[in-house]
């Protein structure tokens, strides 16, 4: 068998799979099966009301676990899927309250990733509904994109049956764009790759507000944070680590762990360099933050909740 032919049977089986997306890396669990995805809740530390994301091959299968799906979702799968989007629509009976954190609603992804596409197109072929998967990092740390960051991060709390699937480097490098689709117009409920201007373009709708009462642990003030303290916009000191686009200069004693040349590289590099913080045991990082509303605005919502 194949890597990915035995992770798909592991998934039948009940295990977890991490696996690469182009967002970041995920924690798998077959989405049908309690007791797999409860593991996922032990093995992140994570609060069991908190949504999970539902990953699956094909847009046909929307159908299995979203219902009264509205035109304008269709436009924005579409045109974004696959990719690093996810809708939130109304639930079918077959998300369960241990997915859907006993909302209503249920979130769900077409990811783009070739591995990832491999898995869920094997799994689907085994029988297999959707993989339940949130970020492959522990509950409020910061999203491995890399595998020997989900072994660092998640190693010691995996069993025997349990996988990592290598697919490299994520490209994106922050969590896909989520996107409320239960009511008359979209909202962005997390912002990622996939722009609010893309997002009007697509669909020819205003976007309504976020809602308040749906959870999105990923809103959390506090979340993607680094053990070294996230500073944003300050002079740094010697012995700082310094994240800033390239056109900025590293002041003397400054210790600079990224360099992007643009927004599209701030993100690829972003939870990487702040792992790097932590492994050059760094007490404190400075961010510039970038401007502009494509991507940046996804770099700049995760380094405020990093540093809060
Ligand atoms: O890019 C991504 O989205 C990655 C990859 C692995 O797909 N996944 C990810 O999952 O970031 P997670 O669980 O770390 O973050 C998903 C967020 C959570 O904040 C969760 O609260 C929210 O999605 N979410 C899931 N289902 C939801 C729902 N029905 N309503 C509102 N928010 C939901
Ligand atoms: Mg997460």
């Amino acid at each position: 068998m194949t890597e990915i032919a035995t992770a798909a049977k592991a998934l039948q089986d009940g295990s977890l799979v991490a696996f690469p997306t182009e967002t970041v890396y995920g924690l798998g669990a077959d989405a049908t099966n309690a007791s797999a995805v409860a593991r996922i809740f032990d093995v992140k530390g994570r609060p069991k009301n908190h949504p999970l994301i539902v990953h699956v091959f094909d847009v046909s299968q929307i159908n299995d676990w979203a219902r009264e799906i509205p035109n304008y979702a269709f436009d924005l799968a579409n045109a974004f899927w696959p990719g690093p989007m996810t809708l939130v629509l109304r639930r079918t009976d077959l998300a369960k309250d241990f997915i859907t954190g006993s909302q209503d609603t249920v979130g769900l992804r077409i990811p783009s990733h070739p591995v990832a596409r491999e898995l869920l197109r094997t799994f689907s072929e085994l029988g297999g509904k959707g993989v339940a998967a949130p970020s492959a990092n522990l509950f409020g740390r910061v999203s491995p994109t890399s595998a020997p960051d989900v072994l660092a991060e998640l190693g010691e709390r995996l069993v025997s049956g349990d996988l990592i699937l290598d697919g490299g480097s994520a490209e994106v490098g922050v969590e896909s764009t989520i996107i409320d689709c239960t009511r008359s117009a979209p909202a962005v409920l997390r912002p990622g790759a996939i722009t609010k201007g893309m997002i009007q373009e697509v669909t020819g709708l205003d976007l309504l507000d976020e809602q308040t009462e749906i959870r999105v642990s990923g809103s959390l003030e506090s979340h993607y944070a680094p053990r070294a303290k996230v500073l944003l916009d300050q002079e740094p000191l010697a012995g700082d680590g310094l994240v800033a686009l390239s056109s900025i200069p590293t002041p003397s004693g400054v210790i600079r762990i990224a360099s992007p040349d643009n927004s599209e590289q701030y993100a690829r590099m972003l939870y990487g360099a702040l792992r790097e913080a932590d492994r050059l045991g760094l007490e404190r990082v400075v961010a510039v933050l970038p401007e502009g509303e494509d991507i940046a605005v996804a770099v700049r919502d995760r380094l405020k909740r990093s540093g809060a």
